[in-house]
């Protein structure tokens, strides 16, 4: 096996590379003047299984891009076989056509993957986890929320109130309220579909002077974070934190975050940033030696 880790996941790639005692091979990359992407393999994958490790968070078209044009020259260059990790998976949201006339982005995507040369797939949760059946090629999606969980355990959080912030997430709060051994919720969240707002349903929760965790797949604006961090300190919280498996924080994000009183974002490297304190190697790597 080799790991070659792809310009959106470098530290990433390395740090499993390092975990299964491999050297890494280094992928040259640029972008040309008119915006179109070039990869070079800097090391031979002949007769080897090839696992590119790419996330492919903002920008996403052009990490699916690069992911791409990696997998062609490895299958190019004689691998055996291709496996890309993707930690993030972009377009995974829009798995249905939820208006008429819409793409079904997600399987789009995983045809596209399929026709450059991938042979299966890692990623670690998926938006909607059943989407991955729908793949043209073996995929398997993993659960970082034990080791979000794991993260928060170790800091002592065990008296926390973890809230899922709507129905999607329930899954993943109650994987975590498992390793807490904690009470938990749900909301139930509504996002317009043309302005993109986020309300949630007022409920009632037991979190009066507690300490409340909002857990979610994603966070992308923040509105559904602050949404749920409103409700929560309107009920008597008496500090909320949130934690995500992709922290895409995009645009003002962070502020809007901070401004609702959101006391730490706890997020994995699936997407690098200054909250990715959560490692997804150990995962990654235990994975790929099963394989
Ligand atoms: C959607 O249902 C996801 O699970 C997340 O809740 C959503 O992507 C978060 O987006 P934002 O941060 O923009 O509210």
């Amino acid at each position: 096996m080799r790991i070659l880790p792809g310009p959106a996941s470098k530290e990433l790639g390395e740090k499993i590379a390092k975990l299964l005692g491999l050297e890494p091979i280094p992928i040259s990359f640029k972008v040309f003047p008119d915006g179109e992407s070039y990869v070079r393999l800097e090391g031979a994958v002949e007769g080897e299984t090839a696992v590119i490790v790419q996330t492919t968070s903002p920008p996403q078209d052009q990490r699916l891009i690069q992911l791409a044009l990696m997998v062609d020259a490895a299958k190019r260059h004689n691998a055996k076989t291709v496996v890309a990790v993707v930690p993030y998976l972009a377009y995974a949201r829009q798995d249905k056509v939820f208006l008429k006339g819409e793409a079904i982005s997600i399987e789009a995507i995983a045809k596209m993957l399929w026709a450059v040369g991938v042979d299966s797939l890692i990623t670690v949760n998926i938006h909607e986890k059943n989407t991955v059946a729908k793949f043209p090629f073996p995929a398997k999606n993993l659960s970082a929320i034990p080791l979000l969980a794991e993260h928060f355990k170790q800091r002592g959080f065990s008296d926390a109130f973890l809230l899922a912030p709507d129905k999607g997430a329930v899954g993943i709060v109650q994987e975590a309220a498992a390793v807490l051994s904690c009470e938990c919720g749900y909301l139930e969240k509504h996002r317009d579909r043309y302005t993109g707002l986020v309300s949630v349903e007022k409920r009632e929760f037991n979190v009066r002077n507690r300490t409340a965790i909002i857990f979610d797949d994603i966070i992308s604006t923040g509105g559904t974070i602050v949404a749920a961090a409103n409700l929560l300190y309107e009920l008597g919280a008496a500090e909320v934190y949130a934690a995500c498996v992709h922290p895409l924080l995009v645009g003002e994000a962070e502020k809007r975050l901070r401004e609702a009183d959101v006391k730490e974002v706890i997020g994995t490297d699936s997407v690098p940033s200054p909250v990715s304190k959560v490692s997804l190697a150990p995962l990654l790597a235990q994975t790929l030696r099963e394989l």
